[in-house]
């Protein structure tokens, strides 16, 4: 049996080992996931005790083959707010997509080194192209916001080749520093929605427009422009309630198809899982129980 956990603070509201538990029974996979809360200054003790670990970055020889060696040492991890950055600099080794992102949802034990990886952003690509069909290549796509949970998001959607991709955000310096950050990754460029009328980007209908800002979490509507959507504008908002969110509202109000981020959730856990154990599962059923359940 190998053991997983999802960490974070809060913990107790994680749907992930429902996902994983529901992955692993579609596939007749025994796991055992469990939910671990950690104060930000006990992480690396927390997530040590987890992988049966000691002296992190200190002394690899004395841990490598630790899961070998212990089998209920845990095999992977999942990080969840506020611990993101601080997995970044815990893993031995980081993906592409995990450097780049600046941060880490997922750590896996490879014979005691832990690798971290970001699935966020494949989780976010694989929700817009296959669970709603919609095209991403060649479009205009707008990123509302721009901290971590944009940031993780840019590379996987530069790589879908879009005709442009705006990132607009309160705080309109952030937005520049990160759109001049990923030029080198493809067709990205910044606006500034609080002076919108002076820009031409925002003044006519994108494609997608993906809210990846805290606002929904605080049932706050962000001050966009109305011209950015349209009948053909996808509006997806990183975040899952029961309720659409304001933002979802406010893009229905101007004729878009808006969704929440609940599929964004099971697909970054269906990546992980796929790191995990080498097999895609079925993500649409799992959407659809979760759903219910809300
Ligand atoms: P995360 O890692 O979840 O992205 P973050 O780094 O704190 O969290 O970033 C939060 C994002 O939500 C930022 O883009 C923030 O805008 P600022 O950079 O101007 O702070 C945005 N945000 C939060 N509350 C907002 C609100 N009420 N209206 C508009 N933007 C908001």
């Amino acid at each position: 049996m190998k053991y997983f956990a999802v960490i974070g603070n809060p913990i107790a509201h994680s749907r992930s080992p429902e996902i994983h538990d529901a992955f692993a029974k579609a596939l007749g996979l025994t796991i055992n996931y469990q939910r671990l809360l950690s104060e930000p200054a006990q992480f690396t003790q927390t997530v040590n005790a987890f992988f049966h670990r000691t002296d992190v970055g200190v002394e690899h020889a004395r841990t490598e083959c630790a899961e070998a060696r212990n089998p209920i040492a845990g095999h992977g991890m999942n990080v969840t707010v506020p611990f993101k950055e601080a997995a970044l600099q815990y893993a031995d080794e980081l993906s592409e997509a995990a450097q780049i992102a600046g941060a880490v949802n997922t750590l896996t034990n490879q014979s005691g080194k832990i690798k971290g990886d970001n699935t966020d952003g494949i989780g976010l690509v694989t929700d817009i192209l296959t669970n709603h069909q919609w095209p991403i290549a060649d479009k205009r796509v707008l990123m509302v916001g721009a901290g971590g949970a944009a940031r993780g998001c840019l590379l996987p959607i530069l790589k879908q080749q879009p005709q442009q991709l705006t990132i607009t955000n309160r705080s309109v310096d952030k937005a520049q520093s990160l759109a001049e950050g990923f030029q080198k990754y493809g067709n990205i460029d910044y606006a500034d929605y609080t002076d919108y009328a002076t820009t031409d980007t925002l003044n006519r209908p994108y494609d997608i427009v993906i809210n990846a800002t805290a606002a929904s979490l605080h049932g706050q509507m962000i001050a966009l422009p109305a011209e950015i959507f349209s009948a053909d504008t996808l509006a997806y908002d990183m975040m899952y309630a029961k309720k659409p969110t304001p933002f979802m509202t406010f893009a229905q109000q101007h004729r878009a198809t808006a969704v929440d981020g609940l599929g964004m959730l099971v697909e970054q856990a269906a990546q992980a899982f796929y790191l995990w154990h080498g097999e895609h599962p079925e993500t649409a059923t799992v959407i659809q129980r979760i759903r219910q359940s809300l």
